[in-house]
């Protein structure tokens, strides 16, 4: 199970918006959905006054279903739908972020009016995995600048749109402030506007030896490029996703074998079917047994999943201590996109989400059932 610490997710959705407001009082903090797209996440994120950035119809869903007003919701996406584009029309989502000509054929089409921010590549390469670097040239998210400037020009012609801005987003799991604070001259360079969405991307810790910068250093570095560069009378947006909530949380897993040869396997009872983190982009978690959590002289194994990959590692060398079945092992920091990526391998299904808060918990998402598998088939 996916075990969410509220109190932790509640006080660094507040540290993330005191301290931007402290620094850029004309400020939104909008939560990326994507990293933990559940309702009750959602909710927590609407209630301690925050944003949502949604990409795509589902999680327009899930943020209605949460109680977030619409006007904060800012929809992303790099190949929205005809359906996708209506349901922002019909809930009159705040902003849309336009990411190339075909959103604008499909916002006009509407026949609705829209406010929309234009997505620009800033041309920053940030050191962090390539699957998940988005700022640099060649990405397929948004447009070069020379390309943005046109799709400005005729967006401020549309009769239905209202251009408010610019978007830009570097990458994820950023581990450094320097590639934050590079990305904010080239928006400045196309002109002056109302709005400035400046995205997200600060890493999380994951490992013991991690040092991802805090909410304060990020922001002074983003901060402090914005103070030189935008317009003071400019609305700032940023959009944690990661940061926001891998840490609040960590996977409990039953450990079903351990096998001891030349290297000692423990394999437990989920894997990449709720953690995607290691075999997309090589991300290394930390683990301990749940009750005996400190082991520096325990036995160095491989911490293993269920599904059918030899991929399918979950710490490729971790100290535990006498591991046994039946064990409980925790994997902390999962908290991001971990949720959103899981899927059905090897006929998994899919982990349930607990709160836990002052002593207690409480199930948010449900496991799924065996006929959770066989709901869609219906041939
Ligand atoms: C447009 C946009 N904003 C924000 C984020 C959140 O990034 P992170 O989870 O690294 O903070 C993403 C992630 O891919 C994104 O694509």
């Amino acid at each position: 199970m996916l075990v969410v610490a509220e109190d932790a997710l509640r006080a660094r959705a507040r540290e993330y918006r005191e301290e931007l407001a402290a620094r850029w009082p004309r400020s939104r903090v909008v939560f990326a959905s994507k990293a933990f797209p559940c309702t009750a996440v959602q909710r927590v994120m609407v209630e301690e006054g925050l944003g949502l950035d949604v990409a795509g119809g589902g999680e327009i869903v899930t943020a209605l279903a949460a109680g977030a007003d619409p006007a904060l919701l800012v929809l992303h996406g790099n190949a929205k739908s005809d359906e996708e584009i209506a349901m922002a029309a019909e809930h009159g989502i705040g902003l849309v972020v336009v990411d190339n000509a075909d959103d604008v054929d499909r916002l006009e089409a509407t026949g609705r009016e829209h406010d929309a921010l234009v997505r620009v590549i800033p041309g920053v390469e940030a050191e962090t995995h390539a699957s998940v670097l988005t700022g640099h040239e060649g990405s397929k998210f948004g447009l070069a600048p020379a390309a943005a400037v046109e799709l400005i020009a005729r967006i401020e012609r549309s009769p239905r749109l209202r251009m408010r801005g610019l978007h830009a987003h570097v990458g994820s799991q950023i581990l450094d402030v320097e590639p934050f604070a590079r990305s904010v001259a080239p928006l400045a360079a196309l002109g002056e506007f109302p709005v400035y969405d400046l995205g997200g991307g600060l890493g999380a810790r994951y490992t013991y030896d991690d040092r991802p910068p805090s909410v304060p250093e990020y922001l002074d570095a983003l901060i402090g490029a914005a103070r030189e560069h935008l317009p003071a009378e400019a609305e700032v947006i940023v959009e944690p996703g990661r940061s926001m909530v891998a840490a609040a949380a960590a996977t409990i897993y039953h450990v079903v074998t351990v096998k001891r040869g030349a290297v000692t396997f423990v394999a437990v009872d989920g894997g990449m079917g709720d953690n995607l983190e290691v075999a997309l982009f090589g991300q290394r978690f930390e683990a301990a047994i749940a009750d005996r959590l400190e082991a520096p002289d325990g036995e160095l194994v491989t911490l293993v999943g269920r599904h059918c990959e030899s991929g399918d590692v979950l710490v490729d060398g971790v100290r535990l201590d006498a591991p046994r079945v039946g064990d409980l092992v925790a994997v902390p920091a999962t908290g991001a996109y971990c949720h959103t990526m899981a899927n059905n391998y090897n006929g998994n299904r899919r982990i349930p989400v607990v709160f836990a808060s002052g002593g207690a918990a409480r199930l948010v998402v449900r496991r799924e059932t065996w006929d959770d598998l066989l709901a869609r088939d219906v041939g």
